[in-house]
């Protein structure tokens, strides 16, 4: 352990925080009081970011892990546990929203997205959870406003996502008792480097007008805050929608697509 660090601090394991909302939930955590290990397949990114936070005086460490491969789990926590004595906080951020329709989509890209958005979660949650359960420990899933509410042209994606809504439940299920909580956030649309790339292959570099009211990666990271916080601990196997009321709203997969495609998705199923 660090000299002057006190032991008495919370310890969280955030995957995939090299950037987007990973790092906006590892930085509310640091803020918050933690000490945070940045986990992300891009050791670089991971580096970088718990560098940047560890120059504001953040107690922080950067560590590559592919969520996909269960030995990298193993080494991942190792080296959080053996460094910080133990593991309060688990966030499964780490995930890919590849594009595909049920037709279009192949048996690798299908293979990848549940690897790394569902497989992932279950490898971090089986491995962490000795670590969990000694200290009453917290696991937040991020899922996606997705999970309940599909949207064409997403297919392995939302299937993935739903996945993990029943693994946060069934999880939260298996450990009652053990006092250990698991919750989903949802999140609405997100301006992160990751969804910026998707949009521009789609040849829409910039976000369409009239989203409004944008969930942050700030605000993703104010809620996985609450879920370990006293209050927040009383709510298990929850799905915590940050989205502005969507999943609520008819044709609420639709909203975010242009005019003519919504249009085309909308014509009446012909009689055979
Ligand atoms: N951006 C959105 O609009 C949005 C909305 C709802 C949910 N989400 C979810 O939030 C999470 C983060 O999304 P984002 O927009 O910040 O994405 P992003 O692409 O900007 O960042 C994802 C990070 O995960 C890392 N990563 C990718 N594969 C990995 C693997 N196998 N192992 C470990 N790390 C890996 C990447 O290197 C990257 O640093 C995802 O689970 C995504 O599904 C995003």
């Amino acid at each position: 352990m660090p000299i002057g660090q006190p032991s008495s601090l919370p310890t969280a394991l955030v995957t995939g925080a090299g950037r987007g909302i990973g790092l906006g939930i590892a930085t509310a955590l640091a803020h918050a009081g933690y000490r945070v290990a940045l986990s992300d397949i891009d050791e670089a990114s991971a580096a970088r970011s718990a560098s940047h936070l560890s120059d504001q005086g953040f107690p922080t460490l950067g560590v590559w892990l592919d969520v996909s491969q269960a030995d990298a789990w193993a080494r991942a926590v190792a080296e959080v546990t053996e460094r910080w004595g133990g593991l309060d906080l688990l966030v499964n951020n780490a995930g890919i929203s590849p594009r595909g329709t049920v037709e279009s989509t192949d048996e690798a890209l299908w293979d990848r997205t549940l690897a790394i958005n569902l497989k992932g979660p279950w490898f971090g949650i089986k491995t962490a959870l000795p670590w969990l359960q000694r200290r009453r420990g917290t696991i937040v899933n991020i899922g996606s406003t997705r999970a309940t509410r599909p949207m064409p042209g997403l297919f392995s994606y939302v299937t993935s996502k739903a996945g993990l809504l029943g693994l946060t439940r069934q999880v939260a299920v298996e450990t009652l008792g053990q006092g250990v909580t698991c919750n989903m956030v949802a999140p609405g649309w997100v301006d992160t480097p990751g969804e910026r790339l998707i949009q521009a292959e789609q040849g829409r570099p910039e976000f369409p007008q009239g989203v409004s009211h944008l969930t942050t990666a700030e605000d993703v990271g104010g809620a996985v805050v609450f879920l370990a916080s006293p209050a927040g601990r009383k709510a298990n196997g929850v799905i915590l929608y940050l989205d502005s009321g969507l999943h609520i709203a008819d044709d609420a997969g639709m909203v975010y697509l242009p005019h003519e495609k919504f249009v085309r998705y909308h014509q009446p199923t012909p009689n055979p």
